[in-house]
């Protein structure tokens, strides 16, 4: 029997997450982020997990959006979740900031729930149904489900880098993770480089012929391109106009003692996104005298996420022994350099610091995107702030008008963190005005139908074009 779904999401994670028995919140991250406004402005369903171990809950729907819960045991949060998605591809898909782990049994995990989600797709797809699979968790996905329904039209898109050569090869499983992506017709990337990375494999490892962008599978043509992932530009742009927003952004700045300078990040509390290297560089300047004390606080939000994978672990106690000592060191009584809150925000208080932040500080080692740049970019129409961004996140291809950093150059960082708070207001109009154009035209709603487009228009290589 066929599903009804005419449109499908595959996912690791469902847009929600599961609180207790009976509550949801907002899931963590930008792949939630990006592909929500998308699925609630189109008819479709999103096939995911509920973030809870062991639970087995029928579909629903929820804020406008048809939710299929596809479910994972402890064991398999354990080795397919934080274990092969979030020890093995996720540090070595950047940049290997972490010491990957490579095990079998990792791997077989990843094997099983990847063939669970296939099998959850090929029952919930109507015939010729377009099937979007998302991201480095189910990378297996789209030939297991092209095995069970051939009939389908498949496209991946993967949220965070694509590692060359060098890197991908230490992966014992590289030949499967490459035919597993080669099942979509559409295999899409953050960055150009990251197509480009996965046409050479395919060329170099599995010995297939390609033409530039598309490579020739098994009598089929699929194609690797970059589209840039957005955000909704104009719901955030709506949003900071509330007048309870910018009230909310006022009080912020006046808890916080109205400092002269207000500096923010906003990050899950990853090892890729630079946390230690920014707070090391706001530290060095009040330690150099080059901020007094008082006049610039720097408020980081930082939401839990894995918090059971090691390497997560150690993060939280090295940025928190970091966070204690500067305020140890340049506090006084009721007042501290830095504002550390581990907790996870509504979207509306998320765009009030928006717009009580002078200095958004976006420091990532390593980055597919970073949506937390252009959030901040959506959320300034007045063209007041300024954005620190690392020339390694993927928002730099784009934001190039921004105070971009090589975030392991801690004095190059001090640099650029005073030049933000330092700027004139001219300065940073023109600095604004220019991002701003990019993100208003280049919205998630354009990303995902660049995509979809291109999925759809597919068209096949001439045997004479290729190369091998
Ligand atoms: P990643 O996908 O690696 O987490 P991105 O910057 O692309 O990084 O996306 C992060 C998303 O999570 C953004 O939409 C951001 O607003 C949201 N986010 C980050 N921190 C918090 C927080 N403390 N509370 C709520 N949302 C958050
Ligand atoms: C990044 C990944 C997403 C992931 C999100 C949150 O955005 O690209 O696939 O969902 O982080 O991480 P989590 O492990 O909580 O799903």
């Amino acid at each position: 029997m066929r599903g009804t779904s005419s449109f499908l999401i595959v996912a690791n994670r469902l847009p929600v997450d599961r609180v207790g028995d009976k509550e949801w919140r907002r899931s963590p991250g930008g792949l939630v982020t990006a592909i929500a406004p998308v699925m609630q402005r189109r008819d479709g369903a999103w096939l995911g997990w509920t973030g809870a171990a062991g639970e087995e809950l029928k579909p629903f729907d929820h804020e406008g959006m048809h939710l299929i819960p596809v479910p994972l045991s402890g064991l398999e949060v354990e080795l397919y979740y934080e274990g092969f998605s979030n020890a093995t591809l996720w540090p070595l898909y950047h940049d290997v900031v972490a010491k990957p782990t490579y095990s079998r049994v990792l791997w077989d995990a990843y094997r099983a729930v990847n063939d669970r989600f296939a099998r959850a797709a090929a029952d919930a797809a109507a015939p010729g149904a377009v099937v979007w699979v998302q991201d480095y968790q189910l990378q297996l996905v789209p030939a297991m489900l092209r095995k069970l329904r051939p009939d389908l039209k498949i496209g991946f898109f993967l949220h965070i880098p694509f590692p060359p050569a060098e890197l991908f090869n230490q992966l014992p499983w590289r030949n499967e993770i490459l035919e597993g992506l080669l099942g979509a017709d559409l295999v899409g990337f953050q960055r150009p480089g990251g197509a480009s990375n996965f046409v050479r494999l395919s060329r170099r490892l599995l010995g297939l012929q390609n033409h530039r962008n598309e490579i020739l599978m098994e009598g089929r043509t699929v194609r690797a391109e970059a589209f840039p992932i957005s955000v909704d530009f104009g719901e955030l742009d709506q949003l900071v106009r509330e007048p309870r927003v910018l009230r909310r952004a006022k009080e912020i700045r006046a808890e916080l003692g109205d400092p002269e300078h207000v500096l923010l990040g906003v990050d899950r509390l990853d090892y890729t996104k630079g946390i230690g290297q920014r707070l090391k560089a706001f530290g060095e300047l009040l330690d150099d005298g080059a901020i007094k004390p008082g006049e610039a606080v720097f408020v980081q939000v930082a939401t839990p996420t894995r918090e059971r994978v090691d390497e997560y672990r150690r993060l939280r106690n090295d940025i928190e022994l970091r966070v204690g000592r500067i305020n140890g060191e340049h506090g006084v009584i009721g007042r501290q350099p830095i504002s550390y809150l581990h907790q996870s925000y509504s979207k509306e208080e998320l765009a009030a610091l928006y717009c009580a932040a002078d200095v958004m500080v976006v420091t990532p080692l390593r980055d597919g995107m970073n949506l937390v740049a252009k959030e901040y970019v959506a959320c300034r129409h007045d063209l007041r702030g300024a954005l620190v961004l690392s020339e390694f996140a993927g928002a730099a291809d784009e934001l190039r008008q921004a105070f971009l950093v090589n975030p392991y150059d801690i004095d190059g960082l001090k640099r650029a963190m005073l030049a933000a708070m330092r700027a004139t207001p001219h300065e940073l109009a023109r600095r604004m005005r220019s991002l701003r154009r990019r993100v208003a035209t280049h919205n998630v709603d354009k990303w995902a139908s660049d995509f979809l487009t291109a999925l759809e228009s597919g068209e096949g290589v001439a045997e004479e074009q290729l190369t091998a």
